[in-house]
C-alpha cells in the first residue's frame, strides 16, 4: 500500500515538472518557487560596431532594473548569418521564455524566427526587420523617414542641386533598403544627382575604399550621404587622405548619432549633420516584460529620431 502511494506521489511530481516546462515555453513563470524569473535570449548580429555595443548596453541596463524578474543571455553572431540562424535555434532548444533578435539580414533570418514564434516563443525583432509577420513585435526607428529627412536636408543645404555620393549600408538588410528609398523620395524633384553609390555593408573601411574610387573618378563631389556614421567618417578620411583639401568642401551626412561617435563628429566639424537612430534596447526590455506578463503589445513600435547639426548640437539636436 505504502509503495503504491509513493509511486503515485512520484508520478504526480513528474507530471508537475512537465507542466512547469510547458508553462515556461509559453512565457509563464519559471520553476523557481516563490520567484518569477524569465530567461530572455538575445542574438546580436555583431559587436564589431559601436552602435551595437551600445544596444547591448541599453538592454543590459534596462534588464538590471528588473533583475528579480528576468535574466538575459547574450549571443554575438559575429556578423555571420549562419551563426545567427543557429543561435535562434539554440535558444529554441534551450526553451528560453522570449527571444530578442537584431538580425543581420532580412530573408535568411525569417525562417528561424518563424520557427520560434510558431513554437510559442515570443520574438522581438529589433532595428533590422525580417520578412513576413511571423514574429511578435518589431521595434525600430522609421528608416524611410530618416532617409527622406536626410534627402530634404541635402536639397536645402545644396540649394536644390549638386553631385552626391551615396554610401549605402548592407543592402540585404532593411535599414539599407529603407534609407535609400527615403532618400530618393527626399531629393525627388530637385536637381540632386547621385553620381556614385556603393554597398559598404555598414563598415567604415569599405566606405573609405569606395570613397577613394569616387574621389579618383569625380572632380566635383558636393556631398556624401552615408547610411551610417562610420561610413560617413570613412568617406571623410578618404577625402582628407587625398590631400587636395576636399574634406573641407564636401558635406558629409551620416546616421546613428551616438554621443561619442556621430554627435562628436558634428561638434568637431567632420560631419555636417547626423540623424539619430535609437538602439531600442530599453524599449525591447520594457516590451519583453509586457509580453511575458501576458499583456498585449503592438505589432510595430516606431521610435523617434533627431537631427544634429553644428547649430543645434549643444542643445541636444532637434526632434523630427
Ligand atoms: C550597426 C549599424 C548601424 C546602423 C544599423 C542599421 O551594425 O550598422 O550603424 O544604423 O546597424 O541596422
Amino acid at each position: 500500500m505504502k509503495r503504491i502511494a509513493l509511486a503515485l506521489a512520484f508520478a504526480a511530481l513528474v507530471v508537475c515538472a512537465g507542466c512547469g516546462k510547458k508553462q515556461q515555453q509559453t512565457g509563464q513563470a519559471t520553476e523557481t518557487p516563490g520567484k518569477k524569473r524569465w530567461t530572455i535570449g538575445m542574438s546580436q548580429c555583431n559587436l564589431g560596431e559601436p552602435w551595437r555595443v551600445q544596444m547591448n548596453k541599453d538592454i543590459e541596463e534596462a534588464a538590471k532594473q528588473h533583475a528579480d524578474e528576468i535574466e538575459v543571455i547574450f549571443k554575438d553572431a559575429q556578423n555571420k548569418t549562419e551563426v545567427q540562424q543557429a543561435q535562434v535555434r539554440e535558444f529554441i532548444q534551450m526553451g528560453v521564455d522570449l527571444i530578442i533578435i537584431s538580425p543581420k539580414e532580412a530573408r535568411p533570418l525569417t525562417k528561424p524566427v518563424a520557427e520560434a514564434y510558431q513554437k510559442g516563443i515570443p520574438v522581438i525583432v529589433l532595428d533590422r526587420k525580417v520578412e513576413g509577420d511571423q514574429y511578435t513585435c518589431f521595434i525600430g526607428a522609421d528608416n524611410v523617414k530618416i532617409g527622406r529627412e536626410a534627402g530634404k536636408y541635402l536639397v536645402k543645404l545644396l540649394g536644390g542641386k549638386g553631385k552626391v555620393v551615396e554610401l549605402k549600408g548592407l543592402m540585404t538588410s532593411t535599414p539599407g533598403q529603407e534609407r535609400h528609398k527615403g532618400f530618393m523620395e527626399g531629393i525627388a524633384g530637385s536637381q540632386i544627382q547621385i553620381i556614385f553609390d556603393a554597398d559598404c555593408q555598414w563598415l567604415e573601411p569599405i566606405a573609405q575604399r569606395e570613397m577613394q574610387s569616387a574621389l579618383a573618378r569625380f572632380p566635383q563631389i558636393d556631398a556624401v550621404y552615408a547610411h551610417n556614421d562610420p561610413s560617413a567618417h570613412g568617406a571623410y578620411l578618404a577625402a582628407r587622405q587625398e590631400g587636395k583639401g576636399r574634406e573641407k568642401s564636401i558635406k558629409f551626412i551620416g546616421i546613428d548619432a551616438l554621443p561619442h561617435e556621430g554627435v562628436r563628429y558634428v561638434r568637431e566639424g567632420i560631419l555636417t549633420a547626423t540623424f539619430e537612430y535609437p538602439t531600442g534596447g530599453k524599449e525591447a526590455i520594457e516590451t519583453a516584460l509586457k509580453i511575458l506578463k501576458g499583456e498585449q503589445v503592438p505589432k510595430n513600435i516606431t521610435l523617434g529620431t533627431r537631427i544634429y547639426t553644428k547649430e543645434n548640437v549643444e542643445q541636444g539636436g532637434e526632434p523630427l
